[in-house]
């Protein structure tokens, strides 16, 4: 058994399309999706439909998938993301908006994995994992031994045993009996670590194993796009540089 573990597409078509592309490549079997569907690029319709039509096992809700889901006033977004969450909102259906507000904050595959998409101590907060200090206290109300997690956009792996926490960067991790693992598997549609490249990962629960893959996608369609939409010039900007 395979598994595809996506999240943090933002509406980026290009960027989905050839992450799919890959994980058919690789045999995978099923799709978890991390959420933040929508939000930020030009798609957010046509990333939807993937997402609902792909048969994904279990997906969670991201904020940008809450707020472009709500007509609430945007308090804590920055003018970009605000303004890209505006547009979102016009050019999503009330269909769509319902499906994406049901999503779960955070659910299980099984008895041994948890899907969160921010973190597991308040994950309606929408706080930030970016150190083993905040791994920390996710981990804390982490009860089954591996947990993926996405909100940041940087793929970064944290293991815990016997009390001590470490993490970082990863390009495969093999778990261990009694360690407890909390993955980020990075961003589909607007990665963040300074790699421009579309960031998910595969995880394999026979052999206990978790791997990164990175993904050229047409990049220049992506910003045009963004650019034709009238969405933020950053926003066309970061796709380029991955930041
Ligand atoms: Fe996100």
């Amino acid at each position: 058994m395979k598994y595809a573990v996506f999240g943090d597409i933002h509406a980026n078509l290009e960027a989905l399309t050839a992450v799919l592309e890959r994980a058919a490549e690789l045999d995978v079997d099923k799709y978890v999706c991390m959420g933040d569907i929508v939000g930020y690029n030009a798609n957010p319709r046509e990333c939807l439909r993937i997402v609902q039509e792909l048969g994904v096992e279990m997906t969670v809700k991201g904020n940008h998938d809450e707020q472009a889901s709500a007509d609430s006033e945007l308090i804590g977004f920055n003018p970009q993301a605000a303004q890209a969450i505006e547009w979102t909102r016009d050019h999503l259906d009330d269909e769509d908006k319902l499906w994406l507000s049901t999503l779960p904050y955070k659910t299980r595959i099984g008895t041994k994995v948890t899907l969160v998409h921010a973190t597991l101590d308040m994950p309606h907060m929408w706080g930030y994992i970016f150190d083993k200090f905040s791994a920390e206290v996710s981990l804390e109300y982490q009860f089954t031994s591996l947990c993926f997690f996405g909100h940041t956009h940087v793929p970064l792996a944290f293991e815990k045993f016997g009390g001590l926490v470490d993490g970082g960067r990863y390009s495969e991790v093999q778990m261990t009996a009694n360690h407890k693992y909390l993955i980020n598997v990075g961003s589909v549609g607007q990665p963040r670590d300074g790699d421009p490249r579309a960031s998910f990962a595969t995880y394999c629960p026979e052999e206990q194993t978790i791997q990164l893959h990175r993904v050229d996608y047409d990049v220049e369609t992506a910003q045009d796009k963004i650019r034709r939409a009238g969405l933020p010039e950053r926003l066309a900007e970061r796709l380029g540089i991955g930041r």
